[in-house]
C-alpha cells in the first residue's frame, strides 16, 4: 500500500447528523424545511433579514446543545496519530458547527464559514457569537448596531480558504469525503482536483453520493461506525 503521509479529509452534514443536527438534502433535511433561496442566499437576507436571522439563531443555538459524536473524536485521534509520525492531516469542512474542534480536532477549516462567529459588515471583523443576532445587537469590535449577520457562506458567495485548500491537496496523498451528498461545488469539485494530481481517494458516507464514481474506493455506512474503523486502520491499530 503506498506511504501516506498527508490526508486531506472533507466533511459534510452526515459527519453531525448522528449529533443530532440536520443535514441538507437527507429527508426532512434542512432544505425540505425551508427555501434555500430565503435562507441561504443574500438576496433571500436582503428581502427578509428577520427570518434568514431567525433561522440562523435557531441553528445556533441547535448546534450548542449538540455534542461530537465517535466520527468527529476518531477524526481527532487520527491527527494526534498523524502528528506522532511526523505526518500530516487538514480537515476541511463544509459544516458550520464546531463539533470538529470539541471532537478534539485543532486543523480545521470552514469552507462555508461558522455559526460561533457573527460577520459585522460594518467593520468586516468577526467577533465570536453565541448568542442570538435578531435584536440587531451592536457589533463588540466597532459598536456598530444592525450591521451583524451570520458568518456563514451562501449561495453565490466565495466559500472561505480556498486557497489554503488547493495548496493542501497539491501536497496530499490521500483525499477522503465524509457525510456530504456532493451536490455544492467548489467541494463537490474536490475529488476531480485530488485524482488530477495522482492522489488516492475514498468517500465514507451513508450512501452513494453525486460524485462517487470519481473515488477510488468507498465504504458506506453510518460515520459514527465507519469513520473509526477506517481511522483504526491507518493508525495500524
Ligand atoms: N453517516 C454518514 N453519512 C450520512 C449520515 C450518517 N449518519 N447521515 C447522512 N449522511 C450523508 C447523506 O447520505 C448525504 O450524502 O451525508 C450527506 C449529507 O448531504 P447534504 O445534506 O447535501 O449535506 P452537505 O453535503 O454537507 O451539503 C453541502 O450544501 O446547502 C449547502 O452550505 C450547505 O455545506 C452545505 C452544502
Amino acid at each position: 500500500m503506498q506511504e501516506i503521509n498527508n490526508i486531506i479529509i472533507l466533511t459534510g452534514a452526515g459527519i453531525s447528523q448522528e449529533s443530532g443536527i440536520d443535514t441538507f438534502r437527507s429527508e426532512g433535511g434542512l432544505w425540505e424545511q425551508h427555501k434555500v433561496e430565503d435562507v441561504a442566499t443574500p438576496e433571500g437576507f436582503a428581502r427578509d433579514p428577520d427570518l434568514v436571522l431567525r433561522f440562523y439563531d435557531m441553528r445556533r443555538e441547535a448546534i450548542q446543545k449538540a455534542q461530537p459524536n465517535d466520527a468527529h473524536i476518531a477524526l481527532a485521534r487520527l491527527e494526534q496519530g498523524l502528528k506522532a509520525q511526523d505526518k500530516s492531516l487538514l480537515i476541511v469542512t463544509q459544516n458550520v458547527d464546531d463539533l470538529h474542534e470539541r471532537g478534539g480536532a485543532d486543523n480545521v477549516l470552514h469552507m462555508h464559514g461558522q455559526h460561533l462567529t457573527a460577520w459585522c459588515t460594518a467593520c468586516d471583523g468577526r467577533p465570536e457569537w453565541r448568542g442570538t443576532l435578531i435584536e440587531r445587537p451592536a457589533c463588540p469590535l466597532c459598536g456598530e448596531a444592525g450591521h451583524l449577520r451570520p458568518d456563514v457562506v451562501w449561495f453565490g458567495e466565495m466559500p472561505y480558504e480556498m486557497e489554503r485548500i488547493y495548496a493542501a491537496l497539491s501536497i496530499a496523498d490521500l483525499f477522503v469525503s465524509i457525510g456530504t451528498s456532493g451536490a455544492v461545488y467548489p467541494a463537490a469539485g474536490f475529488v476531480r482536483e485530488a485524482r488530477g494530481q495522482g492522489i488516492k481517494t475514498m468517500e465514507l458516507n451513508l450512501e452513494p453520493s453525486q460524485g462517487s464514481h470519481f473515488f477510488d474506493e468507498a465504504r458506506y455506512g453510518k460515520a459514527s461506525e465507519i469513520v473509526p474503523a477506517w481511522v483504526d486502520e491507518i493508525l495500524g491499530n
